[in-house]
């Protein structure tokens, strides 16, 4: 039988492929959106086939309503305190209610884990839903995916094509950071919601490669030298990050403020996924970190 999976956040750049991943494994989908989503990110969805709901996203009775004989609830929604802990309790109550028996919650980042509470603001958030989501009946899988590999488009002091420099914290160069692609990530997640028996913590990754590892990528695309370079100790790193954190109060309502930015980079500086479960299902295959590097980083860099 047809498994029926419902999607909060579906209307967002990796829910919205998480229901064309789900689509294509032939189960029913559904989504959830609020009363103010952009109706064209609605019409997509319908196109793709996805069953679109909109609801009172205050209001557990509807959201239990949309609820009833889903087989396992996905979260894929983006926001700071009122969504990954107020909204997406009220989203689990809502599946509680109608008895839904599994749940995956809008985690896709480092596994926060082993970090320490305090070191990064939106872990700390999927941290405190997490205790509640724990505390629940009902079956959780988080999927863990490092960062999405779209960072290393962005000019950041990891890799920025701009001033042609690779950077690394501490005694860092040969460590290996964690990417993985949306898609990736995407097809893996509707794998879990599609297994019954997954486990709860799921950390995959595209590709693992090192500061040491980008620069020799970029060599081979471009025929260049960056210059590879270490930007502090972590220990500096992080009284920085400190600093500019108390400097710009606004940056508490901001999802991605800067300090924010540079918290992310900390982790993937702190811990590593050690345990991979790219190999859990036969029929996906993982982008490569040249394949990736390949598709923006061009021969003829300037
Ligand atoms: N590991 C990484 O490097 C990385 C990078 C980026 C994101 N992420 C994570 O990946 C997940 C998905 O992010 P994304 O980039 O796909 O997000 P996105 O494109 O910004 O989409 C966010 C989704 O959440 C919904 N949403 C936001 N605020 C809401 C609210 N107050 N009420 C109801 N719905 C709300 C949006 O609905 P509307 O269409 O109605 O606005 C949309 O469907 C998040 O957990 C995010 O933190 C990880």
């Amino acid at each position: 039988m047809k498994k029926a999976i419902l999607v909060a956040g579906a209307t967002g750049n990796l829910g919205n492929r998480i229901c064309r991943e789900l689509i294509i494994r032939n189960a029913d989908v559904s989504a959830i959106v609020r009363s103010a989503t952009d109706l064209e990110k609605i019409d997509v969805l319908t196109k793709m086939g996805v069953k679109v709901i909109e609801v009172d996203l205050n209001s557990v009775d509807e959201i239990a309503k949309a609820c009833v004989g889903i087989d396992c609830v996905i979260s894929a929604v983006a926001g700071l305190r009122d969504v990954i802990v107020d909204l997406q309790s009220r989203i689990l109550d809502g599946a509680l209610q109608a008895g839904v028996p599994r749940f995956i919650p809008s985690d896709f980042c480092t596994n926060y884990n082993d970090l320490v509470p305090g070191e990064n603001r939106n872990f700390d958030l999927r941290r405190e839903f997490k205790a509640y989501l724990d505390s629940a009946a009902i079956k959780a899988s988080s999927i863990f995916n490092g960062a999405f590999a779209d960072i290393l488009k962005y000019n950041t002091p990891i890799l920025n094509l701009k001033d042609k420099s690779i950077g690394y914290w501490g005694e860092k160069a040969d460590w290996k950071l964690d990417f993985t692609t949306m898609d990736d990530t995407a097809a893996f997640t509707a794998e879990v919601a599609l297994d019954n028996n997954a486990l709860r913590d799921l950390e995959i990754a595209s590709f693992q490669i090192s500061p040491n590892e980008l620069w020799a990528n970029v060599k081979e695309l471009t025929g260049q030298e960056f210059r590879i370079h270490q930007l502090s100790t972590l220990e500096d790193f992080a009284g920085f990050i400190k600093k500019q954190r108390a400097d710009n109060p606004a940056g508490e309502n901001e999802l991605y403020a800067k300090w924010q930015q540079a918290q992310y980079m900390y982790s993937m500086f702190s811990t590593q996924h050690n345990q991979l479960s790219n190999e859990q299902y036969d029929n996906l295959s993982w982008t490569t970190g040249l394949a990736y590097m390949k598709s923006f980083v061009s021969p003829n860099q300037s």
